[in-house]
């Protein structure tokens, strides 16, 4: 007899597909040992009540035992009340079968899925109701039927070739990114590409940050052992006149995260200046590059240098942060370094998204799709401006831009008592002092940082209306 069986059969009634693994060893005949098995199964809840059993031929053929042995077994668990047996049906793990005290266990410590805010302006997501189902499902059914079939081995660290030509084309054109195939690495976002470059060793601090920043970065690099070193910020954006003797620099170029503003022309030749004269590092974080509304749009750093800076990007706000799924531009000679912090075979990133993101990218999806949402967050943004104007003319609303979020300028000393009145009224948003830079003595005017792409659109004029409702008075 086996000594182990893994089956998948697709239940027609549940509409899912169920995969068992059994563990046939032991000292008693295969009858035994199979109502032993089977037992244990729903026992433990891998064989969820209600789930159809597989019928006495297949199961027999896959074990390579006699028919009638899984029918002996099935009646003497149908016998136990571990299964039923209807006709027309098939066999079932019967509703009743006792629950495995383990499995309840688990769900008491699962928290219940929690209720989000009634009204979401946090900064952050894309619009989720608006992801390309349709485009992205076409994608991936081309990317599955085209795809060799050395791609479903253990994948390459660096990321599929398809995927970093396509990225190398759409880079160069929309962003002005100067690179080639090779010099591309796939990760999954931002925040797996701090892990390698300093995680893995790439690059050392003391890393220079903007003094306001995404605080789950400031941990992440924390968490590396990194120290970091607040950079002012003024209407140019970040001081780089003010760096001295980092190694590195972590900058949002295009749309400073959170003010909103981009990196003045002479601040970029600067810091380019200052990474050659160093033999620094420029870590470009173009997380919102594409959507730019008012102004030309503004090219990624990289171009002014690509061996002094690393260019990182994702689809975290262009698609979904769900997907994780992003890229490192890389001058020559951290290729193989990133590579190595990677390891030898892509443990990161799914092979068939990669795929798919390919096609998508070089069908046109992912520009149609960018152009799609320019539209639509541009046309929120408006709205959000336009109902400000109208209901607190005192506030003003500055990073508007470009991006997925404005900052609201708030009477001095206000930004807390805002934040928590939004709070108390169901609307959750940020002020500015939850992006600062614990050791920076750089204070921003009070400010709230308002996402305006999260709600789905049918919210999104209760969510405006629920936001004026907790702005301070003039
Ligand atoms: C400032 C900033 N950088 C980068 C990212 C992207 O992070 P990731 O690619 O890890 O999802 C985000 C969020 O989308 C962000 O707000």
């Amino acid at each position: 007899m086996a000594d182990s069986w893994v089956n998948s059969w697709v239940d027609p009634a549940r509409h899912i597909g169920a995969d068992l693994h059994l563990e046939l060893d032991g000292p008693d005949g295969r009858r035994a040992t199979l109502i032993r098995a089977l037992r244990d199964a729903v026992r433990s809840g891998r064989l969820a009540p209600g789930t159809r059993l597989p019928p006495y031929r297949s199961l027999a053929a896959d074990l390579g035992v006699a028919r009638n042995t899984v029918a002996d077994a099935y009646a003497e668990l149908v016998a136990e009340g571990w299964l039923t047996a209807r006709q027309g049906s098939g066999t079932r793990v019967a509703e009743r079968a006792e629950p495995f005290e383990g499995s309840a266990r688990v769900a008491k410590k699962t928290p219940a899925r929690a209720r989000g805010p009634r009204h979401d302006l946090r900064q952050g997501t894309p619009d989720a109701s608006a992801f390309p189902r349709a485009a992205w499902l076409a994608s991936y059914r081309r990317a599955l039927q085209q795809a060799p079939s050395e791609a479903f081995g253990p994948g390459d660290s660096g990321g599929r070739p398809e995927l970093r030509e396509a990225l190398t084309e759409y880079l160069a054109r929309a962003r002005g990114v100067r690179t080639e195939p090779g010099r591309i690495v796939i990760c999954s976002g931002f925040a797996h590409a701090v892990r390698l470059l300093f995680g893995g060793g790439v690059l050392r601090g003391p890393l220079a940050t903007e003094a306001y920043g995404l605080d789950f970065h400031r941990e992440l690099l924390a968490a590396a052992g990194v120290r970091t070193v607040p950079l002012p910020l003024d209407e140019d954006g970040a001081r780089v006149d003010l760096l001295a003797r980092e190694r590195a620099v972590l900058l949002t170029p295009a749309h400073q995260f959170p003010t909103g503003g981009p990196l003045h022309a002479t601040r970029r030749a600067a810091v380019v200046d200052w990474a050659r004269a160093r033999g620094a590092v420029i870590l470009e974080d173009d997380y919102d590059g594409e959507f730019r509304y008012d102004r030309k749009p503004v090219g990624a750093l990289q171009g002014l240098d690509p061996e002094r800076v690393i260019h990182i990007g994702s689809v975290s706000k262009s698609l979904s942060p769900a997907l994780r799924l992003g890229w490192m531009v890389l001058p020559e000679r951290h290729v193989d370094g990133v590579l190595a912090a990677k390891g030898e075979r892509e443990g990161w990133t799914s092979v068939l998204d990669q795929l798919c993101l390919a096609d998508f990218v070089a069908k046109g999806s992912y520009d149609r799709h960018v152009r799609r949402m320019r539209q639509r967050y541009r046309s929120r943004r408006d709205r959000l401006v336009a109902t400000l104007d109208e209901q607190a003319p005192h506030v003003e609303v500055t990073g508007i831009a470009a991006g997925l979020h404005a900052v609201l300028r708030l009477p001095p000393g206000t930004e807390r008592s805002t934040v928590e009145a939004a709070a108390r009224q169901g609307v959750a948003l940020d002020g500015l002092a939850a992006f600062r830079h614990p050791r920076t003595d750089m204070t921003a005017p009070d400010g709230l940082v308002v996402g305006y792409a999260t709600p789905s659109d049918h919210a999104y004029a209760a969510a405006l209306e629920a936001l004026c409702g907790v702005l301070p008075p003039p």
